[in-house]
């Protein structure tokens, strides 16, 4: 399975969704690469500071020119079950293939009030990638969640993810926890990282369910409610 991780905003936590969900994948005993589109490498470093700490499972990562990814992705597919493209927030041709190659796209996205401008941009170029891709399905999730989340933001984001086809708002939110950026800068997953913190642990746990849940469906306002005055 091939799995983007994609939006249009920089520093949002693409990376981080993208190391665990690839973790949570290995855990289970599946092989997986990850494929890291961004000239940062953000996603490689943190795949060679878990090997030189040698954890396991290991998780291989390649770093690959976007305009490369193409011609590559053909021969890594039969080696491994599962594909996590860390997409670049830029709007490069590099994502649009990641986009065209994917069973599915997880899609970060942030409560304020750009959120559905953000999500409008990605949506245009997963119309794009379904030209060639029709059974791209897509997962919103909401990262990087601070303090008390408007509720009438919240709806927005609902409504709107209700009016795309096949794709679906992720009954969690990935709240802002220091536990998630600690863990990733030591090459783990939030499942590995100690001291445990169980909430980023749910929550992480929550949005792996819902990626392994094809027909996810956009959540009641009641379901995101108890996310938005935070814990
Ligand atoms: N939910 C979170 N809570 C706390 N810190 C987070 C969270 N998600 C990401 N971070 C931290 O924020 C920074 C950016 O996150 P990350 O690298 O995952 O985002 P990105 O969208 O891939 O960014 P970039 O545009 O740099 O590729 C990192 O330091 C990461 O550890
Ligand atoms: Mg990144």
């Amino acid at each position: 399975m091939i799995i983007t991780v994609a939006n249009n905003r920089e520093g949002i936590g693409r990376s981080t969704i993208a190391v665990n969900i690839a973790t949570l994948r290995a855990m289970v005993g599946r092989t997986v690469l990850l494929i890291d589109l961004d000239p940062k490498k953000s996603s490689l470093e943190w795949s060679r500071a878990r090997d030189s700490a040698n954890i396991q499972p290991q998780i291989p990562a390649r770093s690959i020119m976007g305009k490369h990814l193409e011609a590559e992705i053909g021969g890594m597919v039969s080696g491994y079950n599962d594909i996590l493209i860390d997409a670049t927030w830029r709007n490069t041709r590099g994502v649009q293939v990641a986009l065209e190659i994917a069973d599915m796209v997880v899609v970060p996205v942030v409560v304020d009030g750009d959120s559905v401008e953000d999500l409008k941009q990605v949506v245009r170029r997963i119309k794009v990638a379904r030209r060639t891709n029709p059974d791209l399905w897509a997962l919103v999730v909401i990262t990087h969640a601070e303090g008390v989340l408007p509720i009438s933001e919240l709806d927005k984001i609902r409504h709107y993810i209700g009016k795309i086809p096949s794709a679906a708002l992720a009954g969690t939110v990935i709240r802002k926890r220091g536990a998630l950026q600690q863990a990733f800068s030591e090459g783990l997953s939030i499942f590995e990282y100690k001291p445990a913190d169980p909430l980023a642990m749910a929550e992480m746990h929550d949005l792996y369910r819902a990626q392994k849940r094809r027909h996810a469906r956009v959540p009641s306002l009641s379901q995101l409610q108890k996310y938005a005055d935070g814990s």
